[in-house]
């Protein structure tokens, strides 16, 4: 590693999280690979993002899309080769786009070959890099639940022992209590962090400190000395970004990961604004309405409890979450400007946004039948609830609103057959919206979603006060604006949004006739104090 002076260049950055399967296919295999996102660098450079983060393209069996890797120090046959991706990285610097890594360190595939020895016997040096118990065929050790269904232990005959995992069965758990597990891990990171990559995205971080035998899964004892130590010994070393993902974090956990003196990640993802809208106690499947009051608190008190002790990440979608446009915007008759109004809420905040793949087009959810779905998740759901007595149209309901593979569908890049996304037969059916929904389109409409998104990234690259500013709630209460202050010595910002699809009356004090207004998603319209539907406007003070 070059000799390294830290910038945190990721305080202004804007990240574009693609979804490498779903992205764009170059050989037309129907599945989106390396040489697709290499062909489609120049789109990115024209939206504006300064670093990709990857979802996984080591070498797996897929049995959870790449999560569950094989080889950590090699790439998926289906994604490209390790060439490819170095050559990636060395392209994508070029349209000045650093690449982020998703790195899985809480567990492995079953194929991965440490698993294949530990499972050879107790006395395999490899043994030990899993975590097992002792018991008896049909009595299990406790009743931990598995992520996607099941228990959380396997039975191996062969060693009368059962393997903890907290995904699938085919993502048996690290164990991070073993040293030697750690150093492989820490090699590993810091070989391809001289391969040039601009940061890891760390997968359910907070789970590597399990204690199986406590019932504990994130946060364990022994999670920040963990990841204390793999910071010194790789992250430190380099200019990168970190982000680790944590479904547990509090805002005091979240400070202690996002620590500005660098001891341990750059930010977390947090997902405490994300559940709301589920019954309390119950699976993500069981949807509520979202109660809107609560998401101004809780998005609030996120921006001002990291205020200058931490930092946040910026986030409506990822690969394991559903449209926001079709969550919490309206996909119907205000798709474009709900879409926009959401990008504005989230992008006038502090912290570093994050651009899911397609989001920047206000791409929507899909209803599929059964048969067109491809998610582990989704699949064991639909079985589990079957046994279990619920009804088809409720479990299908579920899936419309929840399931993972609402952000899995092709990226729309133009009308043309399957999204322009493959000349094949793509591994997951495109929503068919393309038609009106496509990249070919927006990127030349000024009044695009992806204009919008633009003009976003822009205006954060510009006033300083959108990295920097104190974040101040507005009108707390109110059941239709979502509205707030950022401001630092030189500069403040007004953020108002309509967050609803009727018009709204603002009841803010303030000169905004003749205040600059950065960004408005309406045509300056009527009296200045009533917003349309899902209206949103920035409004700039230079003090
Ligand atoms: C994370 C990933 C998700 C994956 C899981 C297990 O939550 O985002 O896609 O299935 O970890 O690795
Ligand atoms: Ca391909």
């Amino acid at each position: 590693m070059s000799e390294c002076k830290k910038t945190n260049w990721w305080k202004k950055a804007v990240i574009y999280q693609i979804y490498p399967r779903s992205f764009k296919d170059s050989n037309g295999d129907g599945i989106g690979d390396l040489n697709g996102i290499i062909q489609k660098l120049g789109y990115l450079e024209n939206l504006g993002i300064d670093a990709v983060w990857l979802s996984p393209v080591f070498k797996s069996p897929q049995d959870d899309n790449g999560y569950d890797i094989s080889d950590y120090q090699d790439i998926d046959p289906m994604f490209g080769s390790l060439e490819d991706m170095e050559n990636l990285i060395r392209e994508a610097k070029k349209h000045n786009i650093r690449i982020i890594m998703d790195l899985v360190l809480n567990h492995s595939s079953d194929e991965h070959y440490w698993f294949k020895e530990a499972k050879k016997s107790r006395e395999n040096p490899y043994h030990d890099y899993y975590i097992w118990r002792d018991g008896e065929e049909g009595i299990l050790p406790n009743d931990m639940k598995a992520g996607f269904g099941g228990s959380a232990w396997e039975w191996v005959p062969e060693l009368k022992q059962y393997y903890f995992h907290q995904f699938s069965v085919k993502q048996p758990d690290l164990n991070w209590e073993n040293p030697k597990v750690r150093s492989e891990l820490y090699s590993m990171i810091n070989w391809w962090m001289n391969k040039g990559v601009g940061g890891f995205r760390l997968d359910v971080i907070d789970q590597i400190a399990k204690e199986p035998d406590k019932n504990i899964t994130n946060n364990g004892p022994k999670l920040h000395e963990f990841i204390q130590e793999m910071s010194r010994e790789t992250f430190q070393k380099g200019d990168i970004v970190t982000v680790g993902e944590a479904w547990g974090a509090t805002p005091d956990i979240a400070k202690m990961f996002s620590n500005p003196d660098g001891s341990e990640l750059s930010m977390v993802f947090q997902f405490e604004h994300i559940m709301l809208d589920t019954q309390e106690g119950k699976e993500k499947w069981d949807t509520a309405p979202l109660p809107f009051i609560k998401l101004k608190k809780v998005l609030a008190h996120w921006q001002q409890e990291l205020y200058q002790c931490g930092w946040n990440s910026l986030f409506w979608n990822n690969h394991d979450l559903p449209r926001i446009v079709s969550r919490w915007g309206n996909d119907k008759e205000y798709r474009v400007q709900s879409a926009k109004m959401l990008a504005v809420l989230l992008h006038g905040m502090q912290g570093t946004p994050y651009i899911y793949q397609g989001e920047e087009l206000g791409m929507t959810n899909v209803q599929y039948q059964i048969e067109d779905y491809r998610d582990i998740e989704t699949l064991n759901m639909y079985k589990e609830r079957k046994d279990k007595g619920y009804s088809e149209s409720e479990i299908m309901d579920s899936i419309y609103a929840r399931s993972r593979d609402n952000a899995r569908t092709p990226m729309q890049w133009d009308d043309s057959a399957n999204a322009g996304f493959t000349e094949g037969e793509p591994w997951i059916k495109a929503n068919p919206d393309y038609a009106v929904i496509n990249a070919a389109d927006q990127i030349k409409d000024p009044d695009s979603v992806f204009t919008c998104y633009k003009t976003l990234i822009q205006l954060r690259k510009k006033y300083d006060v959108f990295a920097s500013g104190r974040f101040g709630l507005l009108l707390p209460d109110d059941a239709s604006f979502f509205a707030y202050t950022r401001e630092n010595q030189y500069e403040k910002l007004y953020v108002i949004c309509n967050f609803y699809g009727k018009d709204a009356l603002c009841q803010l004090d303030g000169d905004w006739e003749n205040m600059e207004l950065l960004y408005g998603n309406y045509e300056k319209n009527g009296k200045i104090n009533i917003y349309k539907p899902y209206e949103a406007r920035i409004y700039y003070i230079k003090k």
